[in-house]
């Protein structure tokens, strides 16, 4: 048998109102709404270069007809390049068009993917590592050297004579190499603020300094000098038997 019910239920005695979240909001819709400007809208031509549409016919050649567009990565990259490092507008519904896919899925893929530039940029782009490893061999320094040296702008903003952008990223898979940034396409790791001053300077100059570790030291081995493998390998067929050498 039911009990009965009482006619009305007690209260629950809950604060009388409750915060669901302290933390400021914050106006990361920026990154995903595009809004008409004079120089990103769709009324501006964008077509690959003769070059560049034979590479991109290729790329598409790789994948299976009805599924082109699994190129679409690719051939943003490849619109990004030639349209000065950053993707816009144009880019995308032209990449969709190539694709014969509908523009929203392209500015799906160019507004979750953070290699997409959908703001113009300078002619270099600096990325600096600020992920925990990076941090803990100084890359709070080489962000600051960075951002002074490039006459006081903030991550997010470009040099006034265009010639730089700088931004601060996640981890770029350069740990054992840290602190590093990216610019352009290279990588320049074991950094001090004075290596990065040097790399920028250079960079101003029009001249492109060598990537890699700046310490002098051969990719990621240890700079404290070798611990193993210290005597010559062996050759081929040592030590095995005499019918297998
Ligand atoms: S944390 Fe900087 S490259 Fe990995």
């Amino acid at each position: 048998m039911l009990a009965r019910l009482p006619r009305r239920l007690p209260r629950l005695s809950l604060p009388s109102s409750r915060p669901i979240s302290t933390t400021a909001p914050k106006r990361s819709d920026a990154l995903f709404i595009h809004r008409d400007t004079p120089y990103n809208n769709p009324q501006i031509a964008f077509k690959f270069d003769a070059e560049n549409l034979k590479r991109a016919q290729e790329i598409i050649s790789h994948y299976p007809s009805q599924y082109k567009k699994a190129a679409v990565i690719p051939l943003l990259d490849l619109g990004q390049r030639q349209n000065k490092g950053w993707t816009s507008i144009s880019v995308m519904n032209y990449v969709a068009e190539l694709l014969e896919m509908p523009p929203m899925r392209v500015y799906e893929v160019a507004t979750f993917y953070t290699m997409f530039n959908r703001e113009p940029i300078g002619t270099n782009f600096v990325q600096v590592c600020t992920t925990t490893p990076c941090m803990l061999r100084g890359s709070t320094d080489i962000l600051n050297t960075t951002c002074s040296h490039l006459g006081g702008i903030k991550p997010g903003e470009t040099t006034k004579d265009g010639k730089f952008t700088v931004i601060e990223v996640e981890c770029q898979g350069a740990c054992s190499n840290a602190p590093m940034m990216a610019v352009n396409d290279d990588f320049y790791e074991d950094l001090t603020p004075e290596s990065t001053k040097k790399i920028l300077d250079a960079f101003a100059k029009g001249e492109k300094p060598k990537p890699g570790p700046q310490s002098g030291r051969q990719t990621s081995e240890n700079s404290a000098g070798l611990t193993a493998l210290t005597s010559k390998p062996y050759g081929p067929g040592e030590f095995c038997q005499p019918e297998f050498q």
